[in-house]
């Protein structure tokens, strides 16, 4: 069974006409369900619910804690289940295409917004493609996150000993070594599935490059998921894994940012959310941290484009709220100042870029450079390359791998190669 039927065998027809709550002193009520919890993407997110609210609108907050989505996606699925989803909802990539399909997305909330403000000009066709189902606009776009980045406390490099910031794995597990030597953590780093797959998939485009990550995460070619080249990706993550605290546990992505910017840890591998957990304490780039593709993964890009959809619903005051949400979105201030908070870069296309950090300017020059010979790709750990049921698939095989200590690498590529086909 695939993931549509399975979300389809769960998802009654009442969801279909939602009940929408309307606050009397309001042009209408928006619920939103995201999980934009830390310091640094509340931050960003606040800049949405103010415009919203100063609109005339009431905001009603459904923020479900928990990076990478997973329990927020959970909760959204029992409120498709019972006919109560909210208005908008942070779903991302082929997701979205699932939810259309089942019907419960509005197609005609979103177009005419999209053709007053341009959005066609605007966005590039990667990202449109992304956010229409069937020709119609059923998602609005944020940003664009750069995945591939490793964070570097310069003071903790300096403290070991190392004079320049990784450029292949070889030198990442060299600066690692003597960091571990001096006594600090070397690689900050929470056992969720999501944070174990985001690092994989660093080290997949790393040892096979963008074509092999290509037919690995988005073709889901058999051979390339179980062979020599997956093997030694599981290989160099167990390696690594090693260089990571032990007592981790399954701590939160923000946490191990805080033990990098505290300097109790080295470098962390994540995407440039973290950044907002940087600038949020007040740090600056190229000073007080350093942002680096991860090592090497220099001209790969992968690409990670946060989105609200917007569902069904009857209430007149909710559709209107919709569009306001889409409307403010992707205007010029709004593209701007939420993502010098968020980390990310705008996904439109004609902001201004000398109003953001080094960070963000590399970001983009990288993923202008990536797209045009096919080194930007979508990332499997953030939900943009498969569905939920396939990238489910590799967080259970590649978290069991990291977990189990006597794991053999050529043995856990076979296993993924049979986890994912037994998901599609
Ligand atoms: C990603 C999301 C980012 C960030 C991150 C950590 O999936 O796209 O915006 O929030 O999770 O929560």
């Amino acid at each position: 069974m695939n993931a549509i039927t399975r979300l389809a065998a769960v998802i009654s027809l009442a969801s279909l006409f939602p009940l929408a709550a309307t606050a009397a002193d309001s042009k209408g009520t928006i619920e939103v369900t995201h999980w934009w919890t830390s310091a640094g993407e509340s931050a960003a997110m606040d800049v949405l619910r103010n415009q919203v609210k100063a609109d005339g609108y009431t905001w009603k907050d459904n923020a479900v804690a928990g990076g990478g989505g997973a329990a927020a996606m959970t909760v959204l699925k029992s409120r498709a289940v019972s006919g109560n989803p909210p208005g908008a909802a942070q779903i991302k990539g082929p997701d979205i295409q699932e939810w259309s399909q089942l019907g419960l997305l509005s197609e005609d909330a979103l177009d005419g917004v999209a053709k007053d403000e341009g959005w066609a000009k605007l966005l590039s066709p990667t990202v449109v493609k992304i956010v229409q189902y069937d020709g119609h606009y059923v998602a609005v776009p944020f940003n664009i996150h750069r995945v591939n980045w490793l964070w570097i406390n310069p003071e903790a490099f300096k403290k070991a000993g190392i004079d320049k910031a990784p450029t292949t794995l070889d030198e990442l597990f060299a600066a690692a070594d003597k960091l571990k030597a001096a006594g600090i953590i070397p690689i900050a780093h929470g056992d969720q599935p999501w944070q174990n797959s985001t690092v994989f998939e660093d080290i997949v485009l790393a040892v096979m490059g963008p074509e092999g990550y290509h037919k690995a995460f988005v073709e889901l070619d058999n051979a390339t998921l179980t062979g020599p080249k997956m093997a030694e990706s599981f290989a160099a993550l167990k390696k690594l894994a090693g260089y990571m605290d032990p007592n981790r546990g399954g701590q939160d992505w923000n946490q191990a940012t805080a033990q990098v910017i505290q300097g109790k840890a080295g470098m962390q591998a994540m995407g440039d959310w973290a950044k907002s957990e940087w600038s949020t304490a007040k740090k600056v780039p190229g000073k007080d941290f350093q942002c680096v593709p991860f090592p090497g993964t220099a001209g790969s890009y992968t690409y990670n484009v946060d989105s609200l959809a917007m569902f069904k619903v009857k209430d007149e005051g909710t559709v209107a709220a919709q569009k306001d949400v889409a409307k403010i979105a992707l205007g010029t201030h709004f593209q701007t100042v939420f993502n010098q908070n968020k980390g990310s870069i705008p996904v439109r296309n004609d902001i201004d870029m000398s109003q953001f950090d080094s960070c963000a300017q590399a970001s983009k020059k990288d993923f202008d450079a990536a797209s045009a010979k096919g080194g930007a790709q979508p990332s499997m750990a953030h939900n943009m390359a498969t569905n939920l049921a396939v990238q489910g698939a590799v967080f259970d095989v590649v978290t069991n791998f990291i977990n189990d200590k006597n794991a053999d690498p050529a043995a856990a590529a076979k296993q993924l190669g049979n986890a994912i086909k037994s998901a599609q």
